[in-house]
């Protein structure tokens, strides 16, 4: 079982877009009994709104059937029903696209309660929850999921360093503008040395690593020559002072694609634009090296 994480500090810059569809995509490849798994931490719920609709999305969360009660059980130490909480989306709309084997735990917007409950009953116990999704894994290992993906908000709040936590592979998607090197500043200087350090303290022995710095949304010329400064600039760096930061060759420009793949809640290749699907094939390609047959960690 291998966990995946698509982070930024910036919000919008698609890493649910990202997840969603490369998840998918995995899900369509994947052969015998093997499953993928989105959790979707991010209050505003865009990973299930976008393969549920918002409708469905609503109705879970007022079930109660979500990432929120889930997490409140683990903290609570009750020993949650997972199943309960794993909704397929293939099931409710066949024709939508989506792999049947694809899940998806929904997300909540009551999450930040729970952040905000988190870090406060935590204080006085050191990173322990940093390890919480961790530990909640664990448990998912014995229903045939070969990935996960988990879906965090924008910032590195506790959320995203929970997510962080509970990885084997993140990437970072970038916008290649002065934001975004911004961003590339502070992820090659202190901040993972620090999550890592938290992540050790809280008991993990191995780190997450690097899947790649993927560029997305790109629409001028200035974007494209600022992605090659960034990919200059993080050549030779080194994460822990010792894996290699894959940057990806493929650059995802802004396409309309995107929008209506998220508005008709469909995976982007059921749109039939040609040009945006080479393009995201050639960066799932990349992923798949790097992160499925782990080159990144060579
Ligand atoms: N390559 C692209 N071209 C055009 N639009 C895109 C592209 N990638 C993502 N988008 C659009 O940008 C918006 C933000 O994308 P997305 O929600 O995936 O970002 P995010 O990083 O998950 O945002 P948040 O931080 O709010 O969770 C969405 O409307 C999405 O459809
Ligand atoms: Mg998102």
């Amino acid at each position: 079982m291998k966990v995946v994480t698509f982070l930024s500090v910036k919000g919008g810059v698609g890493k649910t877009t990202l997840t969603v569809n490369t998840a998918n995509e995995l899900a369509t490849k994947i052969g015998g009994s093997d499953k993928v798994l989105i959790i979707d931490l991010d209050a505003q719920a865009g990973a299930s709104v976008y393969l549920l609709g918002y409708d469905q999305q609503q109705a879970l969360e007022k079930q109660n059937q979500t990432i929120h009660e889930l997490l409140d059980k683990t903290i609570n130490n009750q020993d949650p029903n997972i199943s309960k909480y794993i909704i397929n989306p293939y099931k409710t709309n066949p024709s939508s696209g989506w792999s049947p084997r694809l899940d998806i735990i929904v997300g909540d917007s009551r999450i930040i309660d729970l952040e905000r409950e988190i870090i406060s009953r935590s204080a006085a116990k050191g990173f322990g929850w940093s390890l919480i999704l961790y530990q909640l894994l664990t448990k998912l290992s014995q229903l045939n999921y070969s990935f996960i993906f988990i879906d965090p908000p924008a910032t590195l709040g506790a959320l995203s360093r929970m997510a962080l936590g509970a990885s084997n592979y993140f990437l970072i998607p970038l916008i290649p503008d002065d934001f975004g090197r911004v961003t590339v500043g502070m992820f090659t200087k202190d901040f993972f040395n620090q999550a890592f350090y938290e992540i050790a303290l809280a008991g993990r022995q191995d780190r997450p690593l690097c899947g790649g710095i993927v560029f997305n949304k790109i629409k001028t010329s200035t974007h494209a020559k600022i992605a090659d400064e960034i990919a200059d600039e993080i050549c030779g760096k080194k994460l822990y002072d010792k894996y290699s930061i894959p940057v990806y060759k493929t650059k995802l420009y802004d396409r309309i694609a995107y929008v209506k793949s998220l508005e008709e809640h469909k995976p982007l290749y059921k749109i039939g634009d040609k040009k945006a699907e080479e393009e995201f094939q050639s960066f799932f390609d990349e992923f798949y090296d790097y992160v499925v047959r782990d080159k990144a960690k060579g």
